[in-house]
């Protein structure tokens, strides 16, 4: 079966998008990542995706001023030259359109460091941490108009310590925000996720029997 290809969407550090791309590295992955494009310039992830020989693009949202819809159309053009077939949002910090978001639609995930559908939006692991919440985590779900929802593919959780710090409570989740999207694209990526009637089912998934609990005595 041909690999799938697959863009990475960012406008930062992209760990996330390192995460990818270092799952793609072994030939069995069925998924390749052949692109790896920033709305900001500046964008850290850029350099880190050259060095590992990935073709990077740069659409500048400043320069289309309030015009989304010419926007999106060069996102579209740079996912259409490099033939993409999927879509990975990783940190990715625009809002896009129903109507993008249509032409995508169950081709597009995206990561959320939270278990949705809890603490959507931004500043997660602060108000998880004011909540009092004793599991936190993150969610790859696929992307719908509304912000943070959509079918969720997979998510991780992590238990909130006392003394957390919105800092290390943030540094054990993307630990496993890196483990949960390499998985979530690969079971994508191989087909074996169908969204029926807006909740994801897995083909062939084993699920973990045991029970995560915290804290414990
Ligand atoms: C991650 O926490 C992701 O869940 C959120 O933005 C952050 C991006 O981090 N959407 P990185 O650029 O992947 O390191």
């Amino acid at each position: 079966m041909s690999r799938k290809r697959v863009a990475v969407l960012i406008s930062g550090r992209g760990s996330n998008m390192a995460a990818l791309i270092e799952a793609a590295k072994d030939k069995t992955y069925p998924a390749e990542i052949v692109l790896v494009l920033s709305n900001r310039p500046d964008a850290g992830g850029l350099s880190t995706a050259r060095a590992a020989g990935i073709a990077t693009e740069t659409v500048d949202h400043t320069t289309f001023g309030k015009d989304r819809p010419a926007f999106e159309r060069a996102l579209q053009a740079a996912l259409e030259k490099h033939r993409v077939e999927i879509v990975c949002l990783a940190g990715f910090m625009r809002l896009l359109t129903a109507d993008f978001v249509g032409r995508w639609e169950g081709r597009m995930l995206n990561i959320h460091p939270a278990l949705l559908p809890s603490f959507k939006g931004l500043d997660t692991h602060k108000r998880a941490l004011e909540a009092g919440v004793k599991l936190h985590g993150a969610t790859v779900h696929f992307v719908v108009p509304e912000m943070d929802s959509g079918p969720i593919v997979a998510q991780a959780a992590v238990a909130v310590r006392d003394d957390d710090s919105e800092e290390t409570l943030a540094a054990r989740v993307i630990q496993v925000e890196h483990r949960i999207y390499s998985l979530a694209l690969k079971l994508v990526a191989e087909g074996r996720v169908r969204i029926v009637a807006g909740r994801c089912r897995t083909d062939g998934a084993a699920m973990p029997d045991g029970a995560f609990l915290a804290p414990e005595a």
